[in-house]
């Protein structure tokens, strides 16, 4: 595997640009006013092997958390611990002024692997998307998005609720924190290693918040 230190030895060779690779954005929070399922924009995204998907927290407090299409809210490796899913963690971006982003490679072990994924705050209402999902498959994004709002949500696609948390992330003073339900890896640190050198400077962005 390779170490953090060619990370930076291939920063310092800034002019090796491989731009052959996509990198796909995905914006977290960003303008939820009343509708979860904008939580994540786009929903839905398809990258092949050594494409990066990015995680961009804008607004509010949200997680990007790979789950399993039959548990739509429960990180991917409690529903099923051979998966080792990615998992961001509570990223609050308050109102626009903490950024963060999340950066997942597509690893050839990944390739036509469908990842679905879900915001730990919005679930319930429809806060998920997916990853590379099978055109010819029966499981759909509609389907794990009807399967989250029956499991974990009232059953009303959209919420207030998620606007509530996309511009006041920081109502409760709350004292202890539940990051112990979203423990997961935080694996950007475990994938980047073999991320398109296209994104670099991102990564490194990133591994210094
Ligand atoms: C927010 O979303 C609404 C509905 O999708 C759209 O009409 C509006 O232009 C968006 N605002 C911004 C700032 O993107
Ligand atoms: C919420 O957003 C999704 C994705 O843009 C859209 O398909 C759906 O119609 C919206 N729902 C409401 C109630 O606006
Ligand atoms: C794309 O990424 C893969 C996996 O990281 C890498 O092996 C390959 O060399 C990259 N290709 C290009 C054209 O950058
Ligand atoms: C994330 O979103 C912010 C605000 O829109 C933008 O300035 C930044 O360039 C985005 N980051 C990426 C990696 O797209
Ligand atoms: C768990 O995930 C693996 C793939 O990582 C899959 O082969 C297996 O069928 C899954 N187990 C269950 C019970 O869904
Ligand atoms: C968030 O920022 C916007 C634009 O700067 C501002 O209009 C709004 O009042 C802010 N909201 C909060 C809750 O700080
Ligand atoms: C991935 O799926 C595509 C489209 O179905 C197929 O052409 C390709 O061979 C598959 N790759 C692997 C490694 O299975
Ligand atoms: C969804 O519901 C299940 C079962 O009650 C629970 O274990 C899980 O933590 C919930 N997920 C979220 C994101 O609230
Ligand atoms: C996609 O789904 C179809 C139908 O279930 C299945 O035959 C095919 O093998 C799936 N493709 C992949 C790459 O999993
Ligand atoms: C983010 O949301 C979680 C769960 O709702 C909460 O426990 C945590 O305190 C929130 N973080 C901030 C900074 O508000």
């Amino acid at each position: 595997m390779r170490t953090f230190s060619f990370v930076a030895s291939a920063l310092a060779a800034a002019s090796v640009v491989f731009a052959q690779n996509n990198t796909y954005v995905i914006t977290v929070g960003h303008n939820t006013t009343s509708n979860a399922s904008l939580v994540f924009q786009p929903q839905e995204v398809h990258a092949v092997v050594g494409d990066t998907v990015i995680f961009n927290f804008t607004l509010g407090n949200h997680t990007a958390t790979q789950a399993t299409f039959a548990e739509p809210c429960i990180p991917a490796h409690e529903a099923n611990i051979t998966i080792n899913g990615f998992n961001s963690g509570f990223r609050d971006a308050g109102n626009g002024t903490a950024i963060t982003i999340l950066s997942v490679p597509i690893l050839p072990q990944n390739v036509n692997t469908t990842m679905w994924f879900y915001d730990y705050n919005t679930c319930g209402e429809g806060g998920v998307g997916v990853i590379n999902a099978n055109d010819s498959s029966t499981q759909t994004l509609e389907g794990f998005e009807r399967n989250a709002v029956r499991l974990n949500g009232t059953g009303s696609l959209t919420s207030s609720s998620a606007a509530s948390s996309a511009t006041s992330p920081s109502g409760t003073s709350g004292s202890a924190s539940s990051s112990s339900t979203t423990t997961g890896k935080t694996s950007a640190a475990h994938h980047l290693v073999v991320g398109s050198l296209s994104v670099l400077p991102l990564i490194a962005a990133a591994l210094t918040l």
